[in-house]
């Protein structure tokens, strides 16, 4: 260790100092323990049941703006501790984002556009939010409130990549045989350049022997009596396949040329797999994503919630905070509690009239909103199982609809929903400003094109949604323009008694854990106002 200490006197010197996280860290920083991703979910302390009674303190009540997630959190967190909580909610029922559309399900658009999703039993789409990181807090409430879980398979290798306007092929390629041929190539450049001497200032004699070894491995190319050269593998797939006997298959053969596959772009598909809250493994909730917005609404009580209630106006008082709104019958009513927890989004919030200050409303008015659509189409068959093999999994492409999503459960059943489209910015708008039969006329349009005319002919139904038209949403996330110019922090901070919670107040916009965090944020603050009050 140098001057003098041991290696257990310095670590110990670093636990006395830093405490256990710190001595923890250092021993991962010296190799000797794994860095621990246990460190990384933030502690959270719920407010307990005996902390009102115990200190005498009076349940305080609280008046919570939208039944989304990040509401019905705080509902959930602040009930733990005997807080009074009542939920106001435009829509007419919860989840705000989290929507599963089955049969029967209807929605009128800012547009006009009624739809009524007329899929078959037992089958439905996550319209909003459909797949959780492991990492995510998400999961710790579908345990806590027994929602069960099931594989959501974000990465399958026998997806497609489609990018029509790429490259010579323009066809649909396997997921496996795209990265087959991008490794491949990469591998031998990159060997061919490191047997050259090219990499020489970097690389010592013994670096680029393993650099060598590496590539050969990743990239299955030839060796150097070969010049290094990737000629395919089975890794690309087979023509035909293995089987019995002499049967020892066709593999797909020739790649194509470097110079084709680069022009292809598949390679851009692939950091998609390494994002932090897109790798493999993710979740679904069995059923629906909307199962953990009713286990929540089941903890909290069904009677806690008002539906089709409008807020129409804010009030910060001295000792409280008084929401007036429009109830289901449209009659005005007034709320009045000890404090407010917001968690409407910024836009539909920035509209209503409130006395918190202007800087507020033009915080408010400041994050943008993204567009965003997604569509399910209903199938008579799992034509994608049994004739593509193709169990689960995303089909990235260049055209309007973005992806394709193949379910991740119900495999082999009669009929299954794929995703027809999930697009963002000018092509969500593009989509949104269609009739919602337009919608599917154009998406199968573009689905024809990889799957074939089998996704015209077995299609069965389809439901769409634009998120930035849709009542009391009007995106499908937001996104700041910067987190440091004051608005997002101003929003973080309550205004008198009125908490502002939501993912979009949290570093996972997007994602339900931002709106548990936020949620979980709020709490603790709101809390420890009270019990230091
Ligand atoms: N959470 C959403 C999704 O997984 C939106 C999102 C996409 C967020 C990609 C981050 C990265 O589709």
């Amino acid at each position: 260790m140098g001057q003098g200490g041991t290696r257990r006197d310095f670590l110990k010197a670093v636990g006395v100092a830093g405490g256990a996280g710190v001595l923890y860290e250092t021993m991962g920083a010296l190799g000797l323990a794994p860095t621990p991703a246990e460190a990384a979910v933030p502690d959270f302390a719920p407010p307990r049941a005996s902390d009102l009674a115990l200190t005498g303190r009076a349940a305080k009540k609280v008046v919570i703006l939208g039944a989304g997630i990040a509401g019905l959190a705080t509902a959930y967190e602040l009930r733990k501790a005997g807080y009074q909580c009542r939920i106001l909610e435009a829509k007419d029922q919860p989840g705000g984002r989290n929507w599963t559309v089955r049969g029967g399900t209807q929605l009128r658009d800012l547009d006009g556009n009624l739809q009524r999703a007329t899929f078959s039993a037992g089958q439905y789409m996550n319209a909003g939010p459909a797949r959780i990181a492991q990492s995510m807090v998400t999961l710790d409430y579908c345990r806590e409130l027994d929602v069960a879980l099931e594989p959501f398979i974000n990465q399958n290798a026998d997806a497609y990549i489609y990018n029509e306007n790429a490259g010579p092929s323009g066809k649909p390629t396997r997921w496996r045989t795209a990265k087959a041929d991008v490794y491949g190539y990469i591998s031998e450049l990159l060997a061919k350049a490191t047997d050259r001497g090219a990499l020489d200032a970097e690389l010592t004699a013994s670096d680029k022997e393993r650099l060598l070894a590496f590539l050969q491995n990743f990239g299955a190319i030839k060796g150097k009596a070969k010049n290094f050269a990737y000629e395919g593998t089975d890794r690309r797939g087979y023509s035909v396949e293995p089987g019995a006997a002499e049967q020892a298959g066709t593999v797909l053969s020739p790649p194509p040329s470097m110079s084709d596959v680069l022009a292809s772009q598949f390679g851009t598909r692939f950091s998609f797999e390494f994002g932090y809250d897109q790798a493999m493994m993710m979740l679904q909730p069995v059923g629906g994503m909307d199962r953990i917005a009713y286990a929540l609404v089941k903890a909290v009580g069904s009677d806690l919630i008002s539906y089709q209630s409008e807020v129409r106006r804010i009030t910060d008082l001295a000792d409280g905070v008084e929401v007036v709104y429009r109830d289901a019958k449209g009659k005005e009513r007034l709320e009045r509690a000890d404090f407010c927890v917001a968690t409407l989004p910024p836009m539909v919030l920035a509209r209503i009239p409130h006395n918190l200050g202007a800087s507020v409303t033009s915080a408010l008015g400041y994050p943008t909103a993204t567009p965003v659509g997604k569509i399910g189409l209903e199938y008579k068959s799992r034509w994608w199982e049994t004739r593509n093999r193709i169990y689960g999994g995303i089909s990235p492409t260049d055209l309007d609809l973005a992806q394709i999503w193949y379910p991740s459960h119900g495999f082999h059943s009669r009929r299954g929903t794929l995703i027809g489209y999930y697009n963002t910015g000018a092509n969500a708008r593009v989509y949104g400003q269609l009739s919602p039969a337009e919608r599917t006329e154009r998406a199968v349009a573009q689905g024809v094109k990889i799957h074939g005319d089998i996704y015209r002919t077995e299609l069965a139904s389809a439901f769409s949604v634009a998120w930035h038209r849709t009542p009391f949403i009007e995106g499908g996330w937001v996104s700041w323009p910067s987190r440091t110019s004051g608005e997002y922090t101003l929003l973080n901070k309550p205004a008198g008694h009125v908490f502002f919670a939501g993912d979009w107040l949290s570093y996972y916009i997007a994602w339900q854990a931002g709106a548990f965090d936020s949620a979980r944020k709020v709490v603790t603050e709101l809390h420890e106002r009270v019990m230091s009050s």
